[in-house]
């Protein structure tokens, strides 16, 4: 077909190596006891799209909407979603950000399966084993194509926790040409009392910073997973890295609620009812208040891996300019002076305990991001982590700074290991995990 380009070697970035078989690590075929299976069929177009502000923007889409269908299931259940792409010539697949599925479901083109092409397809099936906030997204071309739309929102719930009288949105956060959006809706009632969970979800390249005007809260997950006793915070703000999820609880006060993007650049608001009175939710000026410091909040325990034990321990030095690329100069986001498919795979074997030093030498924030499984941060420029076990799947390395984390591996195959700001991966800030 005239048009179409298949690109090799994750797709975040230029052509490099053909695939390796782990596209026979394939996830399961039927549900867990208890389970049900969830098939969807996800078409990906082109569609011009109504924003909720009114604009009209030409987008790629699944399903002709911005995000794609909300895919949500119970701990158990087999999620079966059959990938179509109708026109979008560059090709597709489906990357489960932050979800552990078996490596030939992740959706890393040129890696764990062929890019679909215009007309062809592609089944995902796995198990949804872990309950928290996730999302979904193309990885081919995405510096361009996730920008575009191509991503949607993947929520497990926990068995048995299906409680209808809660309040639970789901508000990624999205910027379409320059202007910051929140789908799920700009307002909503809830009652006084009533328990609300807020899933913030960054589908961006870049962080934002959210603030909560109204009501104490806490932060209950991060980037899916249950923080250990978190303690109630408020007037304090957050910042979501580029990929990252957060998850708020609170009880719905008697008052009105706000929650804030980027000092008010998307706002949604809660009311206990039609007539309720305002609270300081109605215009807050959160401009001055603390980050939360994630490191230092929650209740610690004993830390689930001892990292001075590591097997393997890799740094990544992340810095930019002239690099070997392909056996050629160029311009280059790099990790240890080479970028992406100049950077040499890292060699694990399975049960290893691995640990990363992330040191950002450059001036811009790196969002790091390794699939398939979840990082146990240990410290950030030196102060060790303090609060709750931190497990995260992307942490934000900003300029200077020098990020610890650790592993188990426990996921075989090949992982895509790279910076989510998108376009710094395809600029070349992106190497492989690679099992023994
Ligand atoms: Cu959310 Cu390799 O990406
Ligand atoms: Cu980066």
């Amino acid at each position: 077909r005239p048009g179409a380009t298949v690109t090799h070697g994750g797709g975040h970035g230029p052509a490099s190596r053909a695939a390796v078989p782990v596209t026979e690590l394939r996830g399961a075929a039927a549900p867990g006891p208890g389970g049900v299976r969830r098939a969807h069929v996800l078409t990906a177009r082109k569609a011009t799209v109504r924003l909720e502000s009114g604009r009209d923007i030409d987008a790629w889409t699944f399903d002709g909407t911005v995000p794609g269908p909300r895919i949500t299931a119970t701990q158990g259940d087999l999620i079966e979603v059959r990938l179509v792409n109708h026109d979008i010539d560059e090709g597709v697949t489906l990357h489960w950000h932050g979800y552990d599925v078996p490596c030939g479901e992740d959706g890393a083109p040129g890696v764990t399966q062929d890019v679909v092409a215009p007309g062809g397809e592609f089944v995902y099936r796995f198990r949804a084993d872990q309950a928290g906030t996730y999302w979904y997204h193309t990885h081919q071309t995405s510096h361009l194509a996730v920008r575009r739309g191509l991503y949607g929102v993947l929520v497990v719930h926990p068995r048995g926790e299906q409680d209808p009288g809660h309040l639970d949105l789901t508000l990624p956060v999205h910027t379409f040409d320059g202007t910051v959006t929140i789908s799920g809706g700009a307002e909503h009632l809830a009652p006084a009392g009533t328990p609300v969970r807020l899933r913030l979800i960054n589908t961006d390249s870049e962080p934002h910073r959210f603030a909560l005007a109204g009501t104490s809260f806490r932060v209950a997950a991060v980037d899916g997973r249950d923080l250990d006793r978190p303690g109630e915070i408020s007037r304090h703000a957050l910042r979501l890295p580029a990929g990252g999820r957060y998850d708020l609880v609170f009880a719905m006060p008697s008052t009105s609620v706000a929650l804030a993007v980027d000092d008010h650049a998307a706002t949604v608001r809660l009311r206990p009812g039609a007539g309720a009175p305002d609270s300081e939710a109605s215009a807050p000026d959160t401009t001055g208040w603390p980050e939360l410091d994630l490191l230092a909040y929650g209740t610690p325990a004993p830390p689930p891996l001892r990292a001075d034990a590591a097997d393997r321990h890799f740094t990544l030095v992340l810095d930019r300019g002239l690099a070997m690329v392909d056996g050629a100069p160029a311009f280059a986001q790099t990790v240890n002076g080479r970028g992406h498919p100049s950077i040499p795979d890292q060699l694990v074997a399975e049960g290893d305990l691995v640990r990363f030093t992330v040191v950002n030498r450059s001036l811009e924030t790196h969002p790091w991001h390794l699939h398939g499984h979840p990082v146990l941060v240990l410290s950030r420029d030196g102060k060790p982590a303090s609060g709750s076990p931190l497990w995260v799947d992307t942490f934000d390395v900003r300029p200077g700074e020098v990020w610890e984390v650790a592993f188990r591996a426990s996921n075989p195959g090949v992982w895509m290991n790279h910076c989510h700001n998108l376009p710094h991966a395809h600029q070349g800030m992106m190497l492989r995990l690679r099992y023994d």
